[in-house]
């Protein structure tokens, strides 16, 4: 962990949020490479889980909601840790995270801290809206992107009239004031998820076929990220572990390096309860009218829920490989070329010859047009540009040399190098075929 977060800072992923005035637990900022990984894990989602489909539509709900939503939601009452704070020096922390408590313990002589008896600490971050003391509103940065789905479900109902089975996809910042935020990008207070809201008919039968449908599409797209099948499995959550909303839960777990498995994604079976809840506290009618069977329900929502921050640290954690080539050492990281920031560098062989540049800066030109996110490197001799490349999970480096401008021969005129960057292979092809080559 410790080297991805010095290389994730070195060669611009991640930075520690404001951290020139000292940084704030569990907030990150996101640097030039960071911003296109976290944009490619969005994109994949976004086609996956709503274009490609006809069945599910996509929506942008706003960040701040009136309290009163979180009240009819179950969030307000129940959205909480267990928490405990050490009498001696104040500190607090949840008190089932006995790695986190026997942190604590160790800054203390003998190892003994003095604890108070756990209370129950609500994770919704609160602010307040207006212009005066008096009439400001209190209001919550939502904790879940999933309520602005549910408050909006007659809206999209009247405005797109869908036929049942349908969903709603959105993604968005989600934020709870977590009390111990650790491990990098895994356990934030600010942070960005990717949710569908699969709205079906109530049918036990219909349920069981819909949610075995989502978990294993879910599992099926996180594969898709680049993982090896063998560092994700599925767990069920126990009937005491459930969040009050779900009526059944499971996770998708990645096998991390740091702490064995870990959740990366859930799948709930929310019943009717968001709507339901919603109904009751907005005083709006949130049923449905099936006009083949004509009945009218309140339909049960399958969801599928993953956190952007989290599938990016574990890509992160998959990626990272240290190996040797050439006989030297070197640091890669082994993106899928689905998701890699920088899909193709360009390279002149030789930076003060002319003509190569030229040819070079063509070439990237031509890449550019059908590959948005390739970059064009002339610093530095042809092995340290590889090296820079390979840091940041580049999949291909294209070299312009002599033999591409026809000074060796006519038969590889016109070719380029194009090098492997998990093999250190290099092949040569023509300028032609390159754009099909790279975007196989
Ligand atoms: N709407 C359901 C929901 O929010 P959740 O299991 O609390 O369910 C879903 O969160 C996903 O959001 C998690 O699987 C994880 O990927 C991500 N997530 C949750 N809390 C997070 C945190 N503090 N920091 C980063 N990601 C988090």
């Amino acid at each position: 962990m410790e080297k991805i977060i010095s290389l994730c800072k070195r060669r611009g992923f991640v930075f520690q949020g404001s951290e020139i005035y000292g940084g704030l637990a569990g907030i990150y900022d996101y640097g030039p490479l960071g911003v296109d990984l976290r944009h490619n894990i969005k994109q994949y989602f976004w086609s996956k889980f709503i274009s490609d489909r006809e069945d599910v539509y996509g929506m942008s709900a706003a960040i701040l909601m009136p309290s009163r939503v979180w009240e009819a939601s179950g969030h307000m009452e129940l959205f909480t840790d267990p928490l405990i704070e050490c009498k001696i020096c104040h500190e607090r922390v949840r008190a089932d995270q006995l790695e986190a408590i026997a942190e604590h313990e160790s800054k203390h002589k003998k190892g003994k801290a003095e604890w108070s008896k756990p209370t129950v600490f609500n994770l919704l971050v609160e602010t307040k809206l207006g212009a005066s003391e008096n009439t400001a509103v209190k209001v919550n940065l939502r904790g879940e992107i999933t309520q602005g789905v549910h408050v909006n479900f007659k809206n999209i109902l009247d405005s797109m009239h869908p036929k049942i089975p349908f969903g709603i996809g959105q993604i968005g910042k989600a934020f709870r004031n977590e009390i111990t935020p650790r491990d990098f990008l895994f356990r934030q207070r600010e942070f960005e998820q990717m949710e569908l809201q699969y709205y079906i008919k109530p049918d036990e039968n219909e349920g069981k076929k819909q949610f075995e449908y989502w978990k294993n599409f879910a599992f099926e797209w996180y594969l898709g990220l680049g993982f090896r099948k063998e560092n994700l499995r599925f767990r069920q959550h126990a009937s005491d572990e459930r969040a009050h909303y779900a009526k059944d839960a499971w996770d998708i777990e990645y096998n991390t390096s740091f702490a064995g498995w870990k959740e990366a994604w859930g799948i709930h079976h929310r019943g009717d309860w968001d709507l339901k809840r919603h109904s009751e506290y907005s005083g709006v009618d949130l049923s449905y009218f099936n006009e083949e069977l004509k009945q009218r329900f309140i339909p049960w929502d399958i969801e599928c829920s993953g956190g952007v921050d989290r599938a990016f640290l574990f890509i992160l954690l998959e990626a990272y490989t240290e190996d040797e080539i050439d006989g030297e050492k070197r640091v890669y990281l082994r993106f899928s070329p689905r998701i890699a920031p920088i899909k193709v560098a360009v390279f002149p062989l030789l930076k003060n010859k002319t003509q190569l540049v030229q040819k070079a800066q063509e070439i990237y030109e031509m890449i550019k047009k059908e590959i948005p996110n390739a970059t064009f490197d002339d610093n530095g001799n042809i092995g340290k540009r590889y090296r820079r490349q390979d840091e940041i999970g580049t999949p291909y480096c294209v070299t312009i040399d002599f033999e591409t401008l026809g000074e060796n021969g006519d038969d590889k005129k016109d070719t380029v190098t194009v090098r492997d960057r998990d093999t250190g292979k290099q092949e040569r092809i023509r300028i032609e075929d390159l754009i099909k080559y790279i975007k196989v």
